[in-house]
């Protein structure tokens, strides 16, 4: 229906520029909850922002997320087909001491990012669609991380 519509228009050139616009989320994640930072330690100390912004492993994550997202809008006619791979992915992130709180504030920072790129073209209606989604994402990563 719209919202899908919604949706898959608003993600077309986005989804072509993962980068860019996962930088623009994650550093409005972190504004949002500096703590997260902790986090993204990987092999090298990244205490600091603009440091974890540069780091290989951590612009790595941000494409992992981006994929993620790709892939949700991809499969909006489908979303139970991602269930196995978003109940691991929240057990995943169990194990490397991510809150489930933390996934909302990922939305925020995300519905953050869709308002920095599409201007008017963020609507209610728009957000909606896309807090809509994100939630059902969430919600299979939350339960394999009570898993
Ligand atoms: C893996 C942190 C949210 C997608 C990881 C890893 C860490 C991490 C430390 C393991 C190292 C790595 O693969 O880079 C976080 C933190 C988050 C967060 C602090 C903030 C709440 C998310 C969200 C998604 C996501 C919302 C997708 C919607 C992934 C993927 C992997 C990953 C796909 C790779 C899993 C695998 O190895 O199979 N995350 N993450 N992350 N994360 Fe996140």
């Amino acid at each position: 229906g719209k919202d899908k519509e919604l949706i898959r228009d608003s993600w077309e050139s986005l989804g072509k520029n993962k980068v860019p616009h996962g930088i623009v989320m994650f550093t409005r994640l972190f504004e949002l909850d500096p703590t997260l930072l902790t986090l993204f330690n990987y092999k090298t100390k990244c205490g600091v922002v603009p440091e974890c912004l540069s780091s290989p492993e951590f612009l790595e994550h941000v494409t992992k997320v981006m994929v993620v997202i790709d892939a949700a809008v991809n499969h909006l006619d489908d979303l139970d087909s991602l269930e196995d791979f978003l109940l691991n992915l929240g057990r995943k992130h169990q194990a490397v001491g991510v809150k489930t709180q933390s996934f909302s504030v990922v939305g925020e920072a995300l519905l953050y990012m869709l308002q920095c790129s599409l201007g008017t073209g963020y609507t209610a209606a728009l957000r909606q669609a896309w807090l809509n989604m994100y939630t059902i994402v969430v919600a299979a990563m939350t339960r394999g991380w009570a898993m």
